[in-house]
């Protein structure tokens, strides 16, 4: 059996997790920082760095106690090597080269966002080929998953993610960050045709995304409401047609999204969601459906493993452990790490 200790510290969680090879989690550590951001209405890359800095240790030491192990135990450390902010990145892969030289395990630098898209290999044993719509607050992207480390990005957001269009539209609600779980949690509540929202590049030919423009019709419809403080009646209204506006795009793009995966991986027979608005319930409805419609099957991992986590990490670690697939302790931080650039490495 091979255990992995992982980290995560690219935005705002400071997480570590410890997962072995027949897909048990053993630990599972997340400590969001929501308290030092929310008087700013988002992440502070500065503070968040820091905040890291401050708690990582105390994190990894709570996931090797929850686990019962000690570091001889593991067989590898993973940590987050991007995409993300930089500041927190690098806490994260210095804490992890610190431990792998330490302990002389191998040491797996991973990407963030391949660590979502393989999650549902951790919970539900998903076998490539697969089809991936990966929504998070900085990525929004179907991905054609036919390995590790190898994915074919089928479409993307020409401006915002969902999860930032969540956020930006929970902040001009006046309903504090992160938005999307404010946001769904409002809706439950609305009247989602009282609000005609526009439902951009629906109908459109691939499988890409765009939602400056339907954030911008929330901005003006919430303009047109008499002035004042919003009543509760009003931001259950606006949650409730906002998000049906991106479940109806999101059902259109996924269908796009199909027939292209299908065209490359004929034999291909999950779609999975992953990322922090794959947590939102409306949506992955939509979505299964349109998947179901389509004779594939649909996976989204829990909630808990949908938004930033480190058991993803230390999975992807696992993954690669078992391919012989190690980075030098010498791996430098990325910023920016798209996930065409893994087949390179
Ligand atoms: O994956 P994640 O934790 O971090 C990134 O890698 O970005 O995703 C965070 C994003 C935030 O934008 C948050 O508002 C959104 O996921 N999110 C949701 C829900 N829960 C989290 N969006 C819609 N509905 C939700 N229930
Ligand atoms: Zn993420």
């Amino acid at each position: 059996m091979s255990l992995v200790l992982g980290i995560e510290t690219s935005c705002d969680e400071t997480a570590a997790a410890v997962v072995d090879d027949r897909r048990a989690i053993l630990a599972d550590v997340v400590r969001d920082q929501l308290d030092a951001h929310r008087d700013y209405g988002g992440v502070v890359p500065e503070i968040a760095a820091r905040a890291h800095l401050e708690v990582v240790d105390r994190a990894v030491a709570q996931a090797m106690d929850d686990a019962g192990i000690g570091f001889d135990a593991l067989d590898g450390v993973a940590a987050t090597g991007g995409p993300g902010l930089i500041g927190g990145v690098i806490v994260g892969v210095m804490t992890g080269k610190a431990i792998a030289a330490a302990h002389d395990l191998p040491f797996f630098a991973v990407n963030h966002l391949e660590a979502h898209v393989l999650t549902p290999r951790l919970t539900d044993e998903v076998a490539f080929p697969y089809l991936a719509l990966l929504v998070s607050g900085g990525h929004c992207q179907f991905v054609a998953v036919e390995g590790v480390g190898r994915h074919r990005l089928l479409g993307t957001t020409a401006d915002d993610a969902a999860g930032e269009a969540f956020d930006k539209v929970g902040k001009m609600l006046g309903l504090g960050y992160p938005g999307g779980p404010a946001v769904e949690h409002a809706a439950k509540g609305g009247d989602a045709e009282r609000f005609t929202l526009p439902r951009p590049l629906r109908g459109r030919e691939g499988c890409d995304f765009s939602f400056s423009g339907l954030k911008t019709a929330v901005r003006h419809a919430v303009e047109r409401l008499p002035p004042g403080p919003l009543a509760a009646k009003d931001v259950a209204d606006l949650c409730a047609a906002f998000q049906e506006a991106v479940a109806d795009v999101m059902a259109d793009r996924t269908a796009n999204a199909i027939a292209l995966f299908r065209a490359g991986c004929p034999d291909g027979e999950t779609l999975v969601a992953a990322g922090g608005v794959a947590a939102n319930e409306a949506l992955r409805g939509r979505v299964e459906t349109v998947a179901a419609d389509r004779g594939l099957s649909f996976v989204a991992p829990p909630p808990r493993l949908c938004t930033d986590n480190a058991a993803m990490v230390a999975w992807t670690g696992v993954e690669r452990l078992a391919l012989g697939l190690s980075d030098g302790l010498d791996f430098a931080p990325r910023p920016r790490w798209p996930l065409e650039d893994l087949a390179a490495r």
